[in-house]
């Protein structure tokens, strides 16, 4: 545990911020690189816990990795030369790796058992269990599959034709790389798209797949080439000083090299529908990713309505979204994001609990919240539930409070963002 206070901060934020690596793709660049043949090198690659879960996962498995700060290389050997891990493969908190490893292990000859912290015990594996098991997987575990630990005994799979039931860019990546392994064609079907890194990643490490739309179909029998991967700043860590930026008055940040794939940007139209000073500069593709530089300055705000397709494009940003429209003027109604509830924590729940104690107007619904601004924030003692992005939610919001925030434990921030503190520093 480790207990943090903020004092009140009664001036503008100022500077240049170059956020760490994305969580997304740099999970995905150590899963690719570890399937292909050659050697493939991950530059800005997020030194983060739940990333450092699946180096970890694919070195028990026989891989080289080696890590120098935030440059990852890995020298692949193809799937067929990974080795059965000799003990069971603990995943920690992070939820990415275990759904997108379930879709791989479900179908490499190897028996694998998988487990993870408290909170990831309690999180939903039947939404990825069930298709994989439609494939011809052999998963067992607690609950019927349900939960974690689970076991699984890797075979050769079946292509299927899959309409995901939950919006889900973990369960899609699943049953996309289990569809590497697996006879046949096997094709995923979305009503709503979320995050395509998956996508992008198979088409540049060579893999046999078609998108048409919101379908997409991988073949298998293919060998991965390996790539060189440079990972994109996160947009969802960026997403705190974006928030930052816009309600602390005389503030203008700069944030450099951000990625910003459609698929995730929904913060900033958003922030722009608001009424944010916004500015993109320097778009630009790099490794099959689009990315800028994003200046934010201190404006009025007013509330929206959040809904519908946008939802996925900006699910993780939801917490400091909630703290935007605190401070913004009139109501604000998220809708539509039931998927907050099986998140690291129930994020419903605990972004309500938070932000009330700070003083905002916030009701908590079954899909989402409501919130009514603009309310001057208190100090207080808040509860971070173990969850990255409510701890640094609750660090931000320190910032328009007019007394000290107390955090009961921010060490979960080192999940996705291990120099946040420092960063906030820098600005203050
Ligand atoms: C992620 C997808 C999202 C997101 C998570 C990372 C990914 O989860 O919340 O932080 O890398 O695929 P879901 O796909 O389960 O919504």
């Amino acid at each position: 545990m480790v207990e943090v206070t903020l004092a009140p901060c009664n001036h503008s934020l100022s500077g240049e911020i170059k956020v760490p690596g994305d969580k997304s793709i740099s999970h995905r660049a150590i899963i690719l690189g570890s399937l292909a043949n050659g050697v493939t090198k991950i530059t800005n690659f997020l030194d983060g816990e739940d990333c450092l879960r699946t180096i970890h996962a694919f070195q028990s498995m026989g891989v080289p990795i080696t890590q120098e700060g935030s440059t990852v290389t890995i020298h692949g050997k193809g799937f067929s030369a990974l080795e059965e891990p000799k003990e069971p493969l603990y995943f920690g908190n992070s939820g990415t790796t275990t759904r997108l490893m379930l879709g791989i292990l479900s179908g490499l000859n190897l028996f694998t058992t998988i487990y993870g912290d408290e909170s990831l015990t309690k999180r939903p594996m039947d939404r990825v269990v069930n298709p994989l098991r439609e494939m011809n997987a052999t998963i067992d575990g607690r609950n019927d599959g349900k939960l974690l630990p689970l076991s699984i005994r890797g075979k050769k799979l079946r292509g299927i034709e899959y309409t995901l039931p939950v919006k889900s860019a973990q369960v899609k990546s699943a049953v996309l790389l289990a569809g590497l392994f697996a006879e046949g064609k096997t094709t995923v079907i979305e009503k709503i798209g979320t995050r395509d890194h998956t996508e992008n990643m198979l088409e540049a490490f060579g893999a046999d797949i078609t998108r048409n739309g919101l379908s997409t179909t991988v073949t298998s029998n293919n060998e991965l080439i390996a790539s060189d991967v440079q990972v994109p700043g996160d947009i969802s860590s960026a997403a705190f000083f974006l928030v930052a930026g816009a309600i602390v008055p005389g503030s203008e940040i700069t944030l450099k090299n951000v990625g910003l794939n459609e698929t995730r940007t929904g913060i900033i139209d958003v922030l722009i529908k608001m009424g944010a000073d916004l500015e993109i500069k320097n778009k630009r593709l790099v490794s099959g990713e689009w990315i800028g530089d994003i200046t934010i300055r201190h404006s009025e705000l007013n509330g929206i309505t959040i809904d519908g397709d946008i939802i996925p494009r900006l699910i993780d940003e939801i917490p400091i979204i909630a703290l935007l429209a605190s401070q913004a003027n009139g109501e604000t109604v998220i809708k539509d994001a039931e998927e907050l509830r099986v998140k690291e924590t129930d994020r419903i729940a605990a972004v309500v609990d938070v932000l009330s104690t700070l003083g905002a107007n916030i009701q908590g619904t079954e899909d989402g919240m409501i919130i009514k601004g603009k309310t001057p924030l208190k100090g207080g003692k808040v509860l971070a539930y173990h969850d990255h992005r409510i701890a640094m939610m609750s660090a931000i919001a320190s910032l328009v409070a007019n007394d000290h925030v107390t955090i009961d434990d921010a060490s979960s921030i080192s999940i996705s963002y291990p120099s946040f503190f420092d960063h906030l520093n820098s600005l203050i």
